[in-house]
């Protein structure tokens, strides 16, 4: 299947790293052009040389998105080297662990600068480059967005703003035939994961009893299961699609309990 992605130029948040790094690859192997903003320079280079070694195009900016600033300058960057957008993939996120008990009102507003408003931002900042292209926007959520998961308040109330703002921003952009939508991963084994897994009390014990709770295959979703959807939801292929919430988990937020 062809999706069209040839000479596009798609932003990846976060796209260094785990799921972020998986989109990157599978857009880079589909000949679109990637450009990866995210906070570790090293890291995101590292990545570009990866995907220009096996003969993929891209380029980095290093970006504290936190910042609403360097959000300007993520997509002012993108339009002077390549001239359009074709796509933002809004990925970058952190389980940062600020609960009502271990928090602070402080934390609490740090934590939605981290992990949402840079998805708003970077949608705002790229919208004049997305409405010459007719491009799109695919926002990675979480589960914890529709389940909880406890002493994370920030994190959830960001992944669930983004659920809603997948479904506003979807009606507000139909003139412009953007289209957006919204990849829920559950558990996938990431750099993300591993150092959220570590602050459990038996971080061996809990893994395996959350693996055998993941109903499709006992396994847990792979980067690059989360990157085939996005990438699909980038392309022309999926052109009728627009304001859905995908759940790309193996059934583990929405199958009988008793599996
Ligand atoms: N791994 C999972 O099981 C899982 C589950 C549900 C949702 N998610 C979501 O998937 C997305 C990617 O997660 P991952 O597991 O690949 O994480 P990861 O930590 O492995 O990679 C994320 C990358 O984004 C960068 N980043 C994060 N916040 C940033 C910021 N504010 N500014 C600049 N760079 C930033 C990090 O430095 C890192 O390079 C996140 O939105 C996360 O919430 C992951």
């Amino acid at each position: 299947m062809d999706l069209s992605l040839s000479n596009k130029v798609y932003i990846v948040t976060g796209g260094a790293k785990g799921i972020g790094a998986a989109i990157s690859k599978i857009i880079a192997a589909e000949k679109g052009i990637v450009v990866i903003a995210g906070r570790n320079k090293n890291d995101n280079q590292a990545m570009v040389d990866e995907i220009i070694k096996s003969g993929g195009k891209a380029s980095c900016i290093t970006a504290e998105l936190g910042d609403p600033a360097a959000c300007r300058e993520v997509i002012e960057f993108t339009v002077e080297k390549y001239g359009q957008i074709d796509g933002l993939i809004n990925n970058a996120g952190n389980n940062d662990g600020i609960g009502l008990e271990k928090g602070s009102p402080e934390k609490f507003f740090q934590s939605l600068q981290k992990n949402l408003s840079h998805y708003y931002n970077l949608a705002h900042y790229a919208l004049p480059y997305l409405k010459k292209t007719k491009g799109n926007i695919v926002n990675i959520g979480s589960k914890v967005a529709v389940t909880g998961q406890g002493n994370t308040s920030g994190y959830a109330a960001s992944k669930g703003a983004i659920n809603a703002l997948t479904r506003e921003w979807a009606v507000e952009l139909l003139p412009y035939s953007i289209r957006v939508n919204t990849v829920l991963p559950a558990e996938v084994w990431t750099p993300l994961y591993e150092n959220w897994i570590k602050t459990l009390p038996n971080p061996k014990e809990k893994l395996a009893q959350i693996v055998s709770k993941i109903p499709f295959e006992n396994r847990m979703t792979t980067s690059e299961e989360i990157a085939n959807m996005t990438v699909f939801l980038l392309s022309e292929r999926s052109s009728h699609t627009t304001g859905q919430i995908i759940f790309v988990d193996g059934g583990y937020s929405h199958l009988d309990r008793s599996l």
